[in-house]
């Protein structure tokens, strides 16, 4: 079973690849590239000289050969059209097929602000490019086991994989994306996490479960890690895997960013608040009683495994509370997640992946937080002081957000939207307000104390004009932000 890259042309499916294969020490094929050499010119020269027809059926000959010989280590690239063959779509079944996401306005620009317009036969126009893409998406989805998202930032590049099954069914050994033969993986995970998955993973060389809660999001836990880890001989030529929610995310990525100085971290996010936020983006840390994530590293994934399967065990409380952050992400957003969510559609793998997306744009904008960034804490400054002024255990992260967003809302002055967003979090039987006898003085101590993590000036407040429209970097009074909390003590 191979690891087959499909997708559209300009996705980068051959750049992809081959860093793939690179990571996991094998070889990339790439069947455009190999039919240029069977025909001892471009494929471009090849539409010429005999047309597409005749282009097809030497292309399905080439890619059925390549997927009847290839073996586990192997990653293909499939040209875009070859699965419009039936043979080859047959010939896929016993192989993991994974989609490149792309989006085709990116990829007609990159197609042609590389020079490569030329050596592309149907990427001459773009609005018959455009309807080309919309036409074969249907198809590529279909076919997909899994889609796969390549995030980059300013300090590396990694895969994010999503895919219902490739944990819960075993299909881990194909997506891995370190060589396990030269890095050995330890597994961090938490108690709960444990019982239900841990086995799926394969040999690991250790297992660390911490018992499960924000309370544990500790140094003393990360400490408990680190003498683990070392007791299992981890060296730096291993890697961690993060096996769990947020907490566990946070926590693993920390001990793999300080371990012998750093070693690679593989996440695969078993909670909503994981698989749509904190796996991603390499904020990595650990909480102190005076403030949340307050110590900690900027440490990207060496890659993220997505099952969404996983989130059937999840508590529907957790899952509601996991919701929060897709509706902050569509409030960041707008357009089609908004509509979404603002529906209250219930989250599938493609909501799943609109955040992955969403995130990931926005982290390649500015990694380490300098700017754009920080609209992704948007909800966040008050929500990380209502978690810490309430010891990490009355409220989830994501219900503390919640509520954090209606203070944002409301500090943005857009009340109908704020009504909105309230109705949204009450319809999942999600808090609206703070338990009576609430300490709104020690909230919004602790508020600005998340502020002054920049030092003089603080960090200003992230405000929503509408969805997709959302600033940072917005200075509010302290009296209004006072009168916030206090309104939702009520
Ligand atoms: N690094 C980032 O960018 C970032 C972004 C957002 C949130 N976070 C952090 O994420 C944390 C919250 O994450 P969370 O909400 O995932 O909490 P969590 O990790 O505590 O998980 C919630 C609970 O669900 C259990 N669980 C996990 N997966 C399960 C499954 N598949 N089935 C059954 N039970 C399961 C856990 O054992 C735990 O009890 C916070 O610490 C927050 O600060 C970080």
């Amino acid at each position: 079973m191979a690891f087959v890259l499909i997708g559209f042309m300009g996705a980068g499916k051959s750049t992809v690849a081959a860093r793939l294969a690179e990571q996991r020490g094998a070889s990339p094929l790439d069947s455009d590239a190999l039919l240029a050499e069977r025909f001892g010119h471009s494929v471009a020269r090849e539409f010429e000289l005999h047309g597409e027809e005749s282009f097809r059926a030497d292309e399905e000959k080439l890619v059925c050969e390549l997927l009847d010989d290839a073996s586990t280590r192997d990653v293909l690239a499939l040209g875009g059209g070859s699965v419009l063959s039936g043979r080859v779509r047959e010939a896929l079944a016993g192989h993991l097929t994974v989609l490149l996401d792309s989006d085709p306005v990116l990829a007609w620009e990159r197609i042609h602000t590389s020079q490569d317009g030329a050596e592309r036969p149907l990427a001459r126009d773009r609005e018959a490019f455009l309807a080309l893409h919309s036409e074969r998406s249907a198809l590529y989805e279909e076919l997909a086991d899994a889609v796969l998202v390549w995030a980059s930032s300013a300090s590396g590049e990694y895969p994010v994989l999503v895919g219902r099954g490739l944990l819960t069914t075993g299909q881990l050994e194909q997506v891995w994306p370190l060589d396990r033969s030269s890095s050995r993986p330890f597994c961090v995970t938490d108690e709960t996490v444990a019982a239900l998955y841990a086995e799926r993973l394969g040999d690991m060389r250790a297992l660390v479960s911490i018992p499960p809660g924000e309370r544990h999001k500790t140094l003393a836990s990360a400490e408990r890690v680190w003498h683990e880890l070392v007791a299992a001989g981890m060296t730096r030529a291993d890697h961690v895997v993060a096996l769990g929610g947020g907490v566990v995310g946070d926590l693993a990525g920390f001990c793999a960013a300080t371990y012998q100085r750093g070693v690679p971290v593989v996440h695969l996010p078993t909670t909503l608040v994981a698989q749509v936020d904190s796996a991603y983006g390499g904020k990595t840390g650990v909480d102190l009683p005076e403030a949340k994530n307050y110590v900690g590293a900027y440490h990207q994934p060496a890659g993220v495994i997505v099952d969404p399967a996983t989130l059937e065990t999840l508590p529907a409380q957790e899952l509601a509370a996991g919701w929060v952050e897709v509706l902050k992400t569509a409030l960041i957003a707008g357009g089609e997640l908004w509509e979404i969510v603002a529906r209250g559609d219930e989250v599938d793998e493609r909501t799943i992946l609109a955040c992955v997306r969403t995130k990931l744009a926005v982290v390649a904008a500015d990694e380490r937080d300098g700017g754009r960034r920080q609209v992704l804490n948007l909800g966040h400054t008050v929500g990380h002081a209502i978690e810490t002024v309430t010891g990490y255990s009355r409220y989830r992260h994501g219900e503390a957000v919640g509520l954090g967003l209606l203070t944002a809302l409301r500090l943005s002055g857009t009340e109908p939207l704020r009504e909105q967003v309230r109705e949204l979090l009450l319809a999942r039987d999600l808090p609206v307000t703070l338990d009576a006898g609430a300490n709104a003085d020690a909230i919004v101590d602790a508020t600005a104390r998340d502020k002054k993590r920049l030092g003089a000036g603080g960090v200003p407040f992230v405000l929503v004009k509408a969805p997709g429209e959302v600033n940072h970097g917005c200075e509010v009074a302290a009296e209004d932000v006072r009168a916030a909390v206090e309104e939702l003590v009520g």
